[in-house]
Order: structure tokens, then C-alpha cells, then sequence
């Protein structure tokens, strides 16, 4: 193959926080070989798929996508169309894209991303397809030295640790995503110190479970260090105004972590953590290690001590066994404790996972109407928690210019997004800026001298 004829990519990433963090890693090998960023999919010389496998949905999506670039493929001989990420660790996925999607000419898996440029030399080179997925965890300091092009200049996001040891019993990232691996303490903090004499103003710490997190001081050294230790750290990094975290699991989050955020007061005041269910039988058919008794009392512990936080949620309905009793329990507590959102999600049955094999799999029609009637609660509850800030001065981190209304976006301290009007010098400042009205997900503001 003439590499002569290729110079634009694109990569069209699914799924999470983390699989967007990979993403601009796939941006930053490309780009140290040359390639530029190119305007579309259907344009572009190089493709990458980025995929997502948690629910069934990403997987369509996915096939959709690939299956709409036949075409062009046939008219550009040269193009590359590449898949990686979650879907990639399912044998029966890549059975699937050998069999329909001949025309994809790498595969890779999320254990060796930091192979990624070596096996495009190989496409490329050799020009025949080239799959290469492992099973097992490779060396996650490989990953760590892959160049980068970030989403934003001021913000991104930092991996701590990779892969999930809960298997949550729907949970299909333990299998794609491997054991539970922590990368040391020192080398993070270097990589965010390095991010902020770059102009990156906010970093947000990734893992699957970050209140799991374990690694190690340094690379010499066997002291094991924690979670909210580690975001003390962070948090003390000269010049870094902004620090938020994701993923929390009720189930290993602290005192001592609540003691932390408070502590600080570059610490976001955001916290999501994904409940899942409210009824105590089906998180612990879930495997989720805590009740709703233990749930309510870390709501409580976070409310009390932290002002102005918000928190936020996941619920899945349709659990296997779900009963209506069960799914009352679910409304009961987003009720009590009136979240600042809630991502709703359809049970979906992944195979390889224990729920994949329970009997008493919800009707599609049950599962449906429940989540028609999750949805209506959820946006009962929204709205209240937001017009106590109304009125009041905040820091908000100027993001964006919307391109709609031309009004600029900005984001509090507890996530929350403002809109008001100003101008595109101020993207990546912190400024204040006087909340006036409040549209429940969002405010209008005003900037405040
Ligand atoms: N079905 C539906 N939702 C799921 N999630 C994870 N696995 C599944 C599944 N099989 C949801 C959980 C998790 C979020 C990232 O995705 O709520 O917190
Ligand atoms: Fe999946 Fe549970 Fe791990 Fe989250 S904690 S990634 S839901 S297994």
C-alpha cells in the first residue's frame, strides 16, 4: 500500500470517559506519523472505531456505522478502517466483522492499544488485515508513554487505573477490560504536573472504581498509597484549579475521601455514584456489595459535610427477577434523595456475564414501561435541587461557545453548566459569574466584576 495516499483520520469513539481518554491517545499516534484530522468518516483515509460494549445498543450502533463506509471503501482503495476497544475483547464480535465487514483491515483490543502504531506500520506495509487481540492485561506503562492530542487544551482527563475486580453481575468490563491495575502514584502526578506546565487547568482521575485504587508511591518504592491520598496529591499540584474524579463505588467509598474533598478547595464538588438499584434483593443478585440502608447513609455523610455538591447516579431497570415491589424500592429512593441527574439505562443482556444466565429475564415490554415511568420520576425530581443557587457567585470554568444561542458555556465546580454572554478569549479561565435563573440541568448567568 502507497503511504503517500493517506493524510487524514478520523476516530469515532463509543462508550465512556476512559474510552475517550484512549481516543486521544489513537489522535496522538496518528498525528506524530503525520496525519491530520480529517472532516468526516466517509472522507477520511484512516478510520478508527473506538467501541463500547457494555450495552447491546453500542454494539448496533457500531455495525450501523462500519456498514455505512462499504461504499467508500470501494471508491478509496487506500482507505483504513480500523476497530479497537471493548467489543473487540468478544471472539464473537470479530467473528461477526471477519464474516460482514471484510473490508476492516485492523483489529486490536483494549489490552494492547500501545501497539496501535506498530500494527498500522503492519497494515499499511504488508497491506493485508492484521488482528491482534489478547485476552490477558499487557504492560500498562506502554500505554502511559503513547503520545496524545487532547480533546480540550485546559481540561483532560488521567488514567489511574485500569480494568474493574467487582463483576457486578451484569457488568461485562471485567472481561473486556481485565483485573484491577493501578498505575503508581509518582508517574501520575509527573504526567498531571506536565499536563499543567502545558496550560491544562482541570484534570479528571479515571478508573472503573477510583475508590479502589492502590498503587504504588513510585516506581522504586513498595508503599502502597489509596485513593483519597493519592487526590491530596493531585490536589496539591501547583497551579491546578480543578481536580474531579469518576468512577465511585458505594461500596469502598470513604470517610477519609470525604475528608479530602472538603479539604480542598480545587476539589470539584461532583460525585457520581451509580446505585443501580434500590431494592436490596436485586443489588445483591447484582453483586454490588452494599445495601440501600448502607447507600442512604453515605448520601447523608456527603450532604452534610460537603457544601453545594452534587451527586449524580446510574439506575439500570429490568433486572433479572426484578419484581414491581422491587422496582417501587428503585422509586422510593431516587425520591429521598432527589439526585442532580440520573443516566437511566434498559437491563441488557451481555453473554459471558452471571445475569446473562438467570432465569426469570424481564419481558422487553415490562422492562420498557418501567423505564418510561423511571424517566418520569427522575424529571419530577430534577429542578429541585437547583434554585437554592440561584442568586449566588460561582467559578465556573468558561468551556465552550455555543453555537446555537452564541452564548458561552461554563461549568461550576459541582458540574453543573452556565450560560451567559461573553466571548471566546475566556475559554479555559476561570471567571466568575452570578447565577440568575435556573433551567434544572443548566443556568443563565451573568459575569460578576
Ligand atoms: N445493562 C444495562 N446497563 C448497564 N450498565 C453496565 N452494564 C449494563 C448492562 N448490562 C450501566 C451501569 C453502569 C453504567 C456505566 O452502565 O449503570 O454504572
Ligand atoms: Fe462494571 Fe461493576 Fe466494575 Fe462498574 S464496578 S465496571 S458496573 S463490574
Amino acid at each position: 500500500m502507497n503511504k503517500q495516499n493517506l493524510k487524514t483520520y478520523k476516530i469515532v469513539t463509543f462508550g465512556c470517559q476512559m474510552n475517550a481518554r484512549d481516543s486521544e491517545k489513537l489522535s496522538g499516534v496518528l498525528e506524530s506519523k503525520g496525519y491530520v484530522e480529517g472532516t468526516d468518516e466517509d472522507s477520511s483515509d484512516i478510520v478508527v472505531f473506538n467501541t463500547c460494549t457494555v450495552r447491546e445498543n453500542a454494539n448496533s450502533r457500531l455495525y450501523g456505522r462500519v456498514g455505512y463506509l462499504k461504499k467508500s471503501c470501494q471508491i478509496n482503495k487506500h482507505k483504513i478502517i480500523g476497530i479497537c476497544g471493548c467489543m473487540m475483547q468478544e471472539a464473537d464480535e470479530i467473528k461477526t466483522i471477519r464474516e460482514k465487514y471484510p473490508y476492516v483491515k485492523l483489529i486490536f483490543g483494549t489490552h494492547n492499544i500501545g501497539e496501535f502504531s506498530k500494527l498500522l506500520d503492519e497494515v499499511i506495509e504488508k497491506n493485508e488485515k492484521v488482528i491482534k487481540v489478547y485476552s490477558d492485561a499487557s504492560d500498562i506503562d506502554e500505554e502511559d508513554k503513547m503520545p496524545s492530542k487532547r480533546v480540550y487544551d485546559f481540561k483532560c482527563g488521567v488514567n489511574i487505573m485500569y480494568g474493574c475486580n467487582n463483576f457486578c453481575s451484569y457488568c461485562i468490563v471485567p472481561y473486556v477490560r481485565g483485573r484491577e491495575r493501578s498505575r503508581n502514584a509518582e508517574n501520575i502526578i509527573n504526567e498531571i504536573k506536565n499536563d499543567v506546565n502545558n496550560g491544562v487547568v482541570e484534570v479528571m482521575l479515571l478508573g472503573q472504581n477510583v475508590n479502589s485504587y492502590c498503587g504504588k508511591q513510585s516506581v522504586n518504592s513498595d508503599e502502597i498509597i489509596n485513593f483519597p491520598t493519592l487526590l491530596s496529591k493531585v490536589c496539591e499540584i501547583d497551579n491546578l484549579q480543578r481536580v474531579r474524579f469518576m468512577t465511585s463505588h458505594p461500596k469502598d467509598f470513604s470517610l477519609h475521601l470525604i475528608e479530602v474533598i472538603k479539604e480542598y478547595d480545587n476539589c470539584c464538588r461532583h460525585i457520581h455514584l451509580p446505585l443501580q438499584s434500590g431494592s436490596d434483593k436485586i443489588l445483591s443478585l447484582m453483586n454490588r456489595h452494599y445495601d440501600r440502608k448502607h447507600y442512604l447513609n453515605i448520601i447523608d455523610k456527603i450532604k452534610n459535610e460537603i457544601d453545594d455538591v452534587s451527586i449524580t447516579t446510574d439506575i439500570i431497570v429490568g433486572f433479572p427477577g426484578e419484581t414491581e415491589e422491587d422496582f417501587n424500592d428503585t422509586i422510593d429512593i431516587l425520591k429521598k434523595i432527589s439526585f442532580d441527574s440520573v443516566f437511566t439505562f434498559e437491563y441488557s443482556k451481555r453473554q459471558g456475564t452471571k445475569a446473562a444466565t438467570m432465569q426469570n429475564q424481564i419481558d422487553q415490554s415490562v422492562v420498557k414501561d418501567r423505564f418510561k415511568r423511571l424517566l418520569q420520576v427522575v424529571e419530577e425530581c430534577s429542578n429541585k435541587n437547583t434554585d437554592k443557587y440561584v442568586g449566588r457567585v460561582f467559578d465556573v470554568l468558561v468551556e465552550s461557545k455555543d453555537k446555537e444561542h452564541g452564548k458561552m458555556t461554563g461549568r461550576l465546580k459541582n458540574n453543573y453548566l452556565v450560560h451567559f454572554c461573553g466571548d471566546e478569549s475566556m475559554i479555559g479561565k476561570i471567571i466568575n459569574i452570578k447565577l440568575i435563573k435556573s433551567y434544572g440541568f443548566y443556568f443563565e448567568g451573568e459575569i460578576w466584576k
